[in-house]
């Protein structure tokens, strides 16, 4: 392996480890266990491990990383339950999505608790200078995938789209969530705000890029290998 896919593999070995010691177990069982299927593994953790990657590319202590880069995936994997109820899409990650192996309500309830649990692991100022602005990066990105999915809501209905229609709404629903990684491993490392700008339009682009790619893939890929039906985000 090269020495990026190594390092980028370690950092996602031990997100996993402080995902599965960080989730509820018990009762409610009607909600703790779909969040616990919905954030196993087999997601590609590209969020958390940005949020480390940030974290040590301001010289900061990554340790201070770790916890709000399981609450970004938290977030994410919040979005996924929802998404695929509004998609109507049966499997995700070669599994079936929460709504179909539970049901609609399941699905919504879940997505919902998972978000206390994310908030729940942002700093607070006695642990870091920039916990005020690590939580309005977190709050600014729930709100803003939760917008760019209802421009993806009026993009499926409408008879047309422009080009700047569909950038708009590629921005908020994923590129927001790839920048705020970004931005809250450079605030956890405390880095200052020129640093953190830099990382946060470095992680626009890769988001902008990657859903361009993950629509494309919903044309044509593989089932299999996606994991999941195709055709279901774009129509
Ligand atoms: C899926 O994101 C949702 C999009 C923004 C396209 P990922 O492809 O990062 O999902 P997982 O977590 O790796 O399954
Ligand atoms: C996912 O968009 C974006 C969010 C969940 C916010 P898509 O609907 O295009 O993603 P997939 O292909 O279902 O993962
Ligand atoms: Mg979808
Ligand atoms: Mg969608």
């Amino acid at each position: 392996m090269r020495s990026f896919e190594r390092l980028f593999d370690e950092i996602r070995k031990e997100i996993e480890r402080r995902i599965s010691k960080y989730l509820p177990k018990g009762e409610p069982r009607e909600i703790y266990e779909p969040f616990s299927y919905i954030m196993a593994e087999g997601g590609k953790r590209i969020r958390p491990v940005l949020t480390v990657l940030a974290c040590g590319a301001v010289g900061g202590d990554i340790e201070k990383a770790f916890n709000p880069a399981v609450a970004i995936e938290i977030l994410h994997n919040f979005t996924l339950a929802h998404d695929d109820i509004m998609d109507r899409s049966p499997m995700r990650r070669n599994r079936l999505s929460v709504y179909k192996k539970w049901d609609e309500a399941t699905a919504i309830l879940c997505g919902d608790v998972m978000i206390g649990y994310a908030y729940a692991l942002l700093p607070s100022l006695k642990d870091s200078p920039k916990a005020g602005e690590i939580f309005e990066e977190f709050n600014k990105a729930l709100i803003e995938v939760c917008e760019g999915q209802a421009y993806d809501m009026r993009l499926g209905s409408a008879k047309e789209a422009k080009a700047e229609d569909y950038f708009l709404t590629i921005e908020k629903k994923t590129a927001r969530l790839l920048e705020a990684a970004a931005a809250i491993g450079a605030l956890a490392g405390n880095g200052s705000s020129e640093r953190t700008e830099i990382l946060r339009s470095y992680a626009n682009r890769i988001g902008v890029a990657f859903q361009i790619q993950d629509d494309a893939l919903d044309f044509f890929a593989d089932e299999t290998k996606l994991g999941k039906k195709i055709g279901k985000d774009l129509t």
